[in-house]
């Protein structure tokens, strides 16, 4: 599923590198970003032992400050639910993308699955 050769990846709420790192044992160059310091320097030292092809840099996920059509893979996990703005959010991660790239979004109803809709309001409780 995803497009062929090496890639430029973007692992968005990177936290320790889990998700970045499985693409740079594949030879991708992953660039991870995170708002916290101290998730940054795990995933750092993790990738750092293992001579991998990574950038880890501090900032928020909800507005990556790179140009248009930079990445051919936006990988997610554990974080669109959690952000303030999730739809403002993708809007950008898929600006970020190139034309062929991918969205990779790994999230779950950890509430159990119950959402209701109450007018123009999704519930979850
Ligand atoms: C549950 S962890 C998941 C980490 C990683 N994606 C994984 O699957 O192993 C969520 C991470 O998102 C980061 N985070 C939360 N809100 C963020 C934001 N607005 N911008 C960047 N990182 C954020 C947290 O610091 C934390 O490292």
């Amino acid at each position: 599923m995803l497009p062929v050769g090496r890639l430029e990846v973007l692992d968005v709420g990177c936290g320790t590198g889990e998700i970045g790192l499985l693409f740079a044992e594949l030879g991708h160059h992953v660039t991870g970003r995170d708002l916290s310091e101290k998730m940054l320097a795990k995933a750092r030292e993790k990738t750092s032992k293992k001579m991998y092809d990574s950038t880890f840099k501090k900032g928020d996920a909800e507005d990556p400050p790179f140009e248009a059509g930079t990445f051919d893979v936006v990988v997610s996990r554990h974080l669109l639910w959690t952000l303030p703005h999730p739809d403002t959010a993708v809007k950008n991660w898929k600006k970020v993308l190139k034309k062929e790239g991918v969205l990779i979004v790994i999230d779950g109803l950890y509430n159990g699955g119950l959402i209701e809709r109450q007018g123009n309001l999704l519930v979850i409780s």
